[in-house]
C-alpha cells in the first residue's frame, strides 16, 4: 500500500465516493470518509446543503481515521460534490479546520451540470498553506469521465512517484451502472424517514 497518499472525501449520494474509491484503488492508498453531524438527507437536507454552501457555513467534522498524521502524507486528495456552485460545506469544514496541516493537496470535484467549476479550486485554496498541486472536475456518467480521471491519476502518480494500478472491472462495471442511472433523479444512499 502507498502510505504517502490519502484520499479523503465527503459524498451525500455516492457519486464522489465512487470516484474516490476508483482513485484510491488506482493509487493503492487509504480512503477516508468525512462527514459532519448535520442531517443532509431528504428534501430538507438538500435545501440545508444548498444554504450551507451559499453561506459558507460549516460545522465540526468527524474524526479522520487515518494511519498517519495529515501533514505526513506527500499528497492529500480531497473529494467533494459541488453544491450551489461551491464545494460542499463538509469539505469546506475540513479545509477550514485542518487545511493548514496538509502538504500537497489535489482536488476531485463531482457535479451534475456540464460546467467545470474551476473557480471552486481557487476558493478551496484559501485554506491551504500553498496552492493545490492537481485537480479534476468530473461529471459522473459523462463520456469524458474516464479520460479526465485517468489524466488526474497520471498527474498524482508523477507528483508522488506512485505506480498506478488499473481500475478493476468490478469498479468499472459499477461506473457503468452509475452512468446508466445518471439521467434519473438523485437517489439517497440509504432510505431515510421523512423529515
Ligand atoms: C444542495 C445541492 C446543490 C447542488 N448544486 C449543484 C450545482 O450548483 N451544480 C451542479 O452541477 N451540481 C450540483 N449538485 C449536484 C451534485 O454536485 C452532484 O450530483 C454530485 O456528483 C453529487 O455527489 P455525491 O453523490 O457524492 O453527493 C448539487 C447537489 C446538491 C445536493
Amino acid at each position: 500500500m502507498n502510505n504517502d497518499i490519502v484520499c479523503i472525501y465527503y459524498s451525500r449520494t455516492g457519486k464522489t465516493e465512487r470516484a474516490m474509491r476508483e482513485i484510491a484503488h488506482a493509487l493503492d492508498c487509504e480512503l477516508v470518509e468525512v462527514h459532519d453531524r448535520v442531517r443532509r438527507s431528504g428534501a430538507l437536507g438538500w435545501l440545508r446543503c444548498g444554504l450551507d454552501a451559499m453561506r459558507r457555513r460549516t460545522k465540526a467534522i468527524s474524526r479522520l481515521e487515518m494511519k498517519r498524521q495529515l501533514w505526513e502524507y506527500k499528497l492529500v486528495i480531497l473529494g467533494t460534490p459541488i453544491w450551489a456552485g461551491r464545494c460542499s460545506s463538509v469539505i469546506r469544514g475540513l479545509l477550514k479546520r485542518r487545511g493548514y496541516e496538509m502538504a500537497d493537496v489535489a482536488y476531485v470535484i463531482t457535479h451534475r451540470s456540464e460546467e467545470s467549476y474551476r473557480e471552486v479550486f481557487d476558493q478551496m485554496d484559501q485554506y491551504l498553506k500553498h496552492p493545490h498541486a492537481a485537480d479534476v472536475s468530473l461529471r459522473p456518467g459523462s463520456t469524458g469521465y474516464v479520460f479526465w480521471r485517468d489524466q488526474f491519476l497520471r498527474t498524482c502518480a508523477e507528483l508522488t512517484g506512485a505506480e498506478l494500478r488499473p481500475v478493476t472491472e468490478e469498479l468499472a462495471a459499477e461506473a457503468n451502472r452509475e452512468a446508466a442511472a445518471s439521467e434519473r433523479p438523485e437517489v439517497e444512499k440509504t432510505p431515510k424517514k421523512p423529515e
